[in-house]
């Protein structure tokens, strides 16, 4: 098993590239089961989730043609020779259950086993399946698969969310777009993916208005074509970058940023001290901190435009060096505080109560073996890793490959000491 040994103390200086966002090109990539045409996705970040969707799209009879190393894949499911989705490979990514809907949408019929992922809590799929037969679909869990139809199409429908659901949102969205009549979608998601994929729904031919808001409107059609689509840039990537220059210190340019989408992570940034300038017309977010010492700010997470979940274990590494007291609170996953025992390894004072982790910032972290726990969890540890003395081992990085392109290459591209060993390597 591959593991980063990290020895801290550099300051980071210099440009990193931000690439394709994941949680958007996952979305992106179960479109294409709604067209017999060819979906060209450009920008695609190489990454294990990514890779791995594509070998379940591939299971399922689509075509895809994405050379390794390539940014750019072309997805064509002409004729699916399945619409069962196994457990083996839907288990482990969530985001595989997102096929579900298409298919349903497209054939009238498939099977999904339930999902699996990151250990960040039960993450139920309750809502996708509700506003599947909101739409028209008959469901049978069983055995631990979605069994769904809709021999007659999937209907149009209103349906209201009880909370904010990224997926459960993405799927109606994608499910809906070849529903026949009008689905409304109440208290929808507002995050910038939402806005990506009904972008390249749109050019597929879907009629989707609202994307970004709380209430999105898709007008059913017959049929969707073909499109070429570049993935939006990877907002948490950035703000790991961001926050990595600012625990470890420097100058760092981030670029291909996607600026609008970072609002919250730059007001929280900036209430620390750290000098950000961002310029959303050249996408470049320019961090830097010179000697200054970081202020302890609170957050919350929402979701968006509040401060994404995503970015909450980064920032409390973050935190672990400001002066003073910082209340992080998460209010997405019941179960996101897991790499706040490793982060205490290393030093951090962080005292987890509820759904509250109160950090005590330390004049300064120091290197320690540690272990990551989920994708999110893992680059808090490397950020960690980057601002201490001496040594760090951050073992079981797998699920930083999930969502990270290139990190090592990245981080050593600003000056930081990084390297990739693995089992036989010292
Ligand atoms: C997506 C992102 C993930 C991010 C999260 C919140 C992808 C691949 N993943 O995950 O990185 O952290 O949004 O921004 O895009 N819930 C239910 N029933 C459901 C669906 C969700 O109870 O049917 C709950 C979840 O357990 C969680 C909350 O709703 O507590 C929000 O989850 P959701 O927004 O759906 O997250 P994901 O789409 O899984």
């Amino acid at each position: 098993m591959d593991r980063l040994k990290i020895i801290g103390g550099n300051k980071l200086n210099g440009e990193i590239a931000i690439s394709g966002a994941k949680n958007s090109a996952l979305k992106l990539m179960a479109a294409c089961l709604l067209t017999g045409e060819p979906l060209t996705l450009t920008n695609m970040p190489n990454l294990a989730d990514t890779r791995f969707l594509s070998q379940l799209l591939a299971t399922l009879g689509v075509e895809v043609y994405w050379p390794k190393g390539d940014n750019e894949c072309r997805l064509n499911a002409a004729e699916l020779t399945s619409t069962i989705a196994p457990y083996e490979q839907v288990r482990k990514m969530r985001a595989s259950f997102n096929v579900l809907g298409p298919m349903l949408a497209r054939y009238g019929h498939a099977t999904v086993s339930l999902p699996g992922g990151c250990a960040i809590g039960a993450r139920p799929v309750d809502l996708h399946l509700k506003a599947l037969e909101a739409m028209g679909a008959d469901l049978l869990v069983e055995g631990g698969y979605v069994k769904a139809a809709a021999i007659h199409g999937l209907k149009g429908a209103r349906i209201s969310f009880p909370f904010v659901t990224v997926g459960a949102t993405e799927h109606a969205m994608l499910a809906a777009t070849l529903a026949k009549g009008t689905t409304v979608l109440e208290n929808a998601a507002r995050e910038p993916e939402m806005v990506d994929l009904a972008d390249c729904l749109n050019k597929m031919g879907a009629k989707i208005s609202g994307a970004g808001t709380d209430t999105i409107t898709i007008e059913g059609v017959a049929q969707l074509n073909g499109a070429t689509h570049a993935v939006m840039a990877d907002r948490i990537e950035a703000g790991t970058y961001a926050m990595a220059a600012a625990a470890a210190g420097g100058d760092v340019t981030l670029t291909g940023a996607p600026v609008a989408a970072l609002g919250a992570m730059i007001s929280a940034l900036k209430e620390s001290g750290v000098t950000v300038d961002s310029n959303e017309a050249a996408a470049t977010l320019r961090i830097q901190r010179n000697g200054s010492a970081l202020k302890a700010v609170s957050v919350t997470t929402q979701p968006h435009p509040g401060f994404p979940t995503d970015l909450q274990a980064q920032f409390m590494a973050l935190m672990s060096v400001a002066d003073g007291t910082s209340i992080i609170r998460e209010n997405i996953f019941e179960n996101r505080f897991m790499h706040a025992p490793e982060l205490s390894r290393l030093g951090a004072d962080i005292q987890v109560r509820g759904k509250e982790a109160v950090v005590q910032g330390v004049p300064k972290l120091k290197g320690a073996p540690v272990m990551a726990t989920d994708l999110r969890a893992s680059v808090s540890l490397v950020i960690a890793g980057l601002a201490a003395e001496g040594e760090t081992e951050v073992n079981r990085i797998y699920h930083l490959d999930r969502g990270f392109e290139r990190l090592e290459d990245k981080l050593t591209g600003c000056g930081a000491d990084i390297r990739r060993l693995n089992d036989s390597e010292e």
